[in-house]
């Protein structure tokens, strides 16, 4: 039986590397925005206890979406970066959310994911004592540049992966460990990061390729043609 948990959405980023005029999780992609996408499929998931969504002080889109209006979604602020945001969303779960309950922190910016992904995820790591995150192995040659833009070392891409989203730990922990990296200005950019500073090792669970974040121009049109390919398949 997969377990119970909460839902945090950091959706408070202006998108800068997308050069668009409004923030990338607002973006028409298949006739809706990116987010109310990502919040469709989020909220697709059987078990889900309350969903908390980090918003910048300036959104003006927000209560444009049809999900606004869902008893079931928190709003929060958000904070200076990702992490921030994350940890505004975990403290608004003080008092509701218990130590041990499991949280899954998704970005706003990946409509693509898959409910099956999800499940498979709380699944495999249900009785996990660290949590772990959706995660795809990497298939490129791996090259480190230095500082003229030229190769200083090929990296070895066997034990490689790529970190995506959901990631899974318990709500205390997760919150120790951000607040703990928000101290030390650690600035993690995934909270597995958060949580292997201080010692843990999460499990990677292998999610699907389409799983992407949106960020630059052209992903936009990727993302389409992902949506597109789900819904023949019937993902
Ligand atoms: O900028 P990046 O693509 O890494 O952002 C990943 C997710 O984190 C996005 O959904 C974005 O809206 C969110 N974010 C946030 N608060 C920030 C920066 C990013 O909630 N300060």
């Amino acid at each position: 039986m997969t377990p119970s948990f909460w839902w945090i959405v950091p959706a408070a980023g202006i998108g800068a590397r997308m050069g668009a005029d409004l923030p990338k999780q607002y973006l028409e992609l298949a006739g809706k925005p990116v987010l109310a996408h990502t919040l469709e499929r989020l909220l697709a998931v059987p078990g889900w206890r309350g969903l908390v969504l980090a918003l910048s002080e300036d959104d003006r889109w927000w209560e444009g979406l049809p999900q606004a209006a869902h008893p079931g979604v928190i709003r929060c602020c958000g904070g200076r970066e990702r992490g921030d945001s994350v940890l505004n969303a975990l403290r608004v779960l003080d008092g509701r959310a218990k130590e041990r309950d499991w949280v899954l922190v998704h970005d706003a910016a990946r409509p693509c994911l898959r409910v099956r992904d999800v499940q498979r995820l709380l699944a495999a790591l249900a009785d996990d004592p660290v949590g772990g995150l959706l995660a795809t192995p990497v298939r490129d040659t791996m090259k480190r540049a230095d500082a003229e833009g030229r190769v200083a070392a090929t990296v070895p891409r066997e034990a490689l992966w790529h970190a995506l989203t959901p990631q899974m730990f318990r709500y205390g922990v997760l919150r120790e460990a951000l607040e703990s990296a928000a101290q030390a200005g650690a600035g993690v950019t995934d909270e597995a990061s958060a949580i292997e500073r201080l010692g843990g090792r999460p499990r990677l669970i292998e999610g699907h390729d389409d799983n992407i974040k949106v960020t630059r121009p052209g992903d936009l049109w990727l993302a389409r043609v992902f949506l597109q390919a789900q819904s023949e398949e019937g993902a």
